[in-house]
């Protein structure tokens, strides 16, 4: 573990009288309509379980930001004395987040940077830029652009939500590979939409990708064009837009589906791979930031050193915000059985049954 000393010092830790088995924690989730966040959440509190915290306040928002401005003000009322805040819209918890620091509440931001607050006490996340990266360098490899391919081939491109501070590392992770070759008329994006504005799925909503994925095809795909790779930053969407291909005709030996990217290894997803639809995704361990996550809670609660391995990277507008950012790693059909060698999934379970032997 990598401790920074310049974040060590909490001169106004909560008291650590009592026992860590009195602590109230917050657990404020954005959605349970993206399977992953219920992963963290159980990872997360299985840790803090085996650091001896034992009384959680565990609320989800549903992608609604005000239903979390509320939980966690409740969360405030009922006496937490460290938030665990994984946002819906990273922006629109600035004052109620006031509130907390008023009251000596410490808050940690899970996964989804909190912006545009001071009070916010460290981040535990991936390495989100490398998240984007690795979809780019798939499409890239794939394309067999890094062996001499000249193309052109075709691209379109799909961000997060515009409210999650994710959806820009992973997009500024990605095109920053992917420019060269655009600039070279390797890869031509023929929507000629680039960016979150243009390409952003708000809540990360895999229909509203399926639907964006049928204008796309209406409008510039309908002339005989092929497309030949998708950047897609999360599983939710890459489902969504594989079905639009299908509906389109791809999916064949004569027309086979573009290069497909993802991210989280959800079920779906890697369901997907496995038959040969989804090309990849990038696989986010979620019991190692949940780990981390449980050891800031216990240093915040007890006033030691919080462990983060980054103080420069995230910026929220009005501070650095000390972070520990996680690994990722890359999933394809070539190497899936790692998520079942780690115990990530359980090829046991009747998810798998006749699929993963
Ligand atoms: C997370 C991703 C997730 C996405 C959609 C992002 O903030 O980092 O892991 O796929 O939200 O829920």
């Amino acid at each position: 573990l990598l401790v920074f000393a310049g974040c060590a010092k909490q001169a106004d830790a909560p008291a650590a009288d009592g026992q860590t088995s009195d602590v109230l924690i917050g657990i404020s989730m954005p959605t349970h309509s993206d399977e992953s966040w219920l992963r963290h959440c159980e990872f997360t509190k299985d840790f803090l379980r085996e650091l001896g915290y034992t009384k959680f306040d565990e609320q989800w928002a549903e992608d609604v930001p005000a239903t979390q401005v509320n939980q966690i003000e409740n969360m405030i009322t009922k006496g937490a004395k460290v938030l665990v805040v994984a946002s819906v819209d990273g922006g629109a918890l600035t004052e109620v987040l006031a509130k907390a620091a008023k009251q000596g509440v410490k808050v940690i931001a899970y996964d989804r940077l909190l912006m545009n607050t001071p009070d916010v006490d460290c981040y535990v996340t991936f390495d989100n830029t490398k998240v984007g990266e690795a979809e780019a360098k798939y499409i890239i490899e794939k394309l067999g652009l890094d062996t001499g391919a000249e193309g052109p081939f075709n691209l379109e491109i799909f961000c997060g939500s515009p409210d999650d501070n994710n959806s820009y590392y992973f997009y500024d992770g990605a095109i920053a590979l992917l420019q060269p070759y655009i600039d070279e008329g390797k890869i031509v994006v023929k929507s000629g939409q680039f960016g979150i504005e243009q390409c952003g799925i708000q809540n990360w909503d895999g229909a509203v990708a399926q639907t964006r994925m049928d204008n796309l095809i209406t409008a510039y795909y309908s002339d005989g064009s092929t497309l030949d790779a998708v950047l897609v930053p999360y599983d939710g969407l890459s489902i969504g837009v594989i079905s639009s291909l299908k509906n389109a005709g791809y999916g064949t030996a004569d027309r086979p589906l573009p290069i497909v990217t993802g991210q989280d290894a959800e079920v779906a997803s890697v369901k997907s791979i496995i038959a040969g639809e989804q090309a990849q995704t990038v696989w986010k361990d979620f019991r190692k930031p949940a780990e981390i996550c449980a050891q800031m809670v216990d240093a915040l609660v007890k006033g030691t050193e919080i462990p983060v391995n980054d103080t420069t990277t995230y910026d929220n507008g009005v501070k650095v915000v000390p972070a520990y950012l996680c690994e990722v790693d890359n999933i394809d059909a070539s190497n899936y059985m790692k998520l079942f060698e780690s115990g990530f999934y359980d090829k046991a379970d009747d998810t798998w049954a006749g699929i993963v032997e």
